[in-house]
């Protein structure tokens, strides 16, 4: 428990901020909701009508002058992030950036770098790190299973996707003032994908089975339907497996298996917007036995701001750091350029982005 609550201001009030981030601070303990930023007047002025008591502000760095924000979330497009966590630091703010940390390896090395000189906490957005079940297996693994073997995990995202969540998140606001990046870069599917998604599964691969060092990926594009299957190679010598499919002709369906000496682990994860922790069995040969967690809180978005304040009072928790934002980005690239040379690809040799 900290003695004050941690300030928070929010810059882009965009779909991720107005479906997760804005009632995650409003109910996280320990944090309050201090401003919002963002240069779309219709996004600020909505978000100031359900949170009148956050100071609102369109122009990010008059938000970094406010003196009383402790903490800064960037909840902006991809290609924004590393420019705007920097100055966000560069302010004296403790950083809370979106997944991926930044599109490309140099931009997050670079953002690494002045997090580490500066001091400040930075952390990254991989909010199934705070999902209870994921975190019981995650202890299972560490405490019961001995050597890993073998790793297993997929992310495929269903074509009904939005049909299914829409009702659980605020109505879409699209506005024509939102500050975007030059270009499309969402129209690069490819690209688009292995961001937004495969964030996802390589940090959870990377979270529950330890760092990738090299990667082989293949991938399938039918029509709209982009398939990536990628062996990796785990520091720990574990065999790996990763399987991105979006979208998927059938249900929404993540999850994971891991094999190990004395166990095993199975995973499935659901939409976090239904709030539900993922069904996770773990199996210990030493007695026999499943154990399967229920009734955990899982509202992971809340969860991992409590743990960005909490690593902000000196407690690190589980949040994802700098390090874990360069590996994933460094992940994604190595699969991205093994698509591309059709071969092994070390994970440490990487430049530029997928
Ligand atoms: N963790 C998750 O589950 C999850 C889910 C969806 C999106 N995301 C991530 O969240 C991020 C945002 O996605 P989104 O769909 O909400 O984006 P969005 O485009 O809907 O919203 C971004 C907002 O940022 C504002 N903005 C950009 N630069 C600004 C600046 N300098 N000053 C003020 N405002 C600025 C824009 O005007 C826009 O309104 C992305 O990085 C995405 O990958 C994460």
């Amino acid at each position: 428990m900290t003695l004050a609550p941690i300030r928070v201001g929010i810059v882009g009030l965009g779909q991720i901020a107005r479906a997760a981030h804005l009632d995650a601070c409003a109910r996280a303990a320990d944090v309050e909701l201090a401003a919002i930023c963002d240069r779309a007047p219709d996004l600020l002025a909505d978000a100031r009508r359900r949170y009148p008591d956050a100071v609102p502000y369109a122009e990010y760095d008059a938000m970094l002058g406010d003196p009383s924000v402790d903490a800064v979330i960037v909840a902006t497009a991809d290609q924004f992030h590393v420019a705007l966590a920097a100055r966000a630091l560069g302010a004296g703010k403790h950083v809370f950036v979106e997944k991926p940390m930044g599109v490309a390896v140099e931009e997050c090395e670079e953002l690494r770098s002045r997090a580490v000189a500066c001091g400040q906490v930075l952390q990254v957005g991989f909010m199934k790190r705070f999902d209870p079940a994921i975190q019981f297996g995650s202890d299972f693994i560490v405490r019961e299973l001995g050597t890993i073997l073998a790793m297993r995990a997929w992310y495929c995202d269903s074509t009904f996707r939005y049909t299914m969540t829409d009702n659980l998140q605020p109505p879409p606001l699209v506005s024509a003032a939102a500050l975007r990046p030059d270009g499309d870069p969402k129209a690069k599917r490819s690209t688009y994908y292995l961001l937004a998604h495969g964030s996802h599964l390589v940090d959870t691969a990377r979270y529950l089975a330890g760092e990738i060092e090299a990667v082989r990926a293949r991938r399938l594009v039918h029509g709209d339907a982009h398939c990536w299957f990628v062996e990796t190679r785990m520091a720990s010598g574990a065999l790996g497996h990763l399987e991105l499919t979006v979208p998927l002709r059938g249900d929404f369906e993540e999850g994971f298996r891991i094999y190990g000496e004395h166990g095993s682990v199975f995973g499935r994860v659901y939409l976090p917007w239904f709030h539900r922790a993922s069904e996770v069995e773990c199996f210990s040969a030493r007695d026999g036995v499943y154990r399967r967690p229920l009734g955990a809180d899982a509202h992971t978005y809340r969860r991992q701001i409590e743990g960005f304040a909490g690593a902000i009072c000196g407690s690190p928790g589980v949040g994802a750091d700098a390090d874990d934002g360069v590996a994933n980005i460094r992940a994604l690239t190595a699969i991205a350029r093994s698509v591309e040379s059709d071969g092994w690809v070390e994970v440490s040799a990487v430049t530029g982005g997928p």
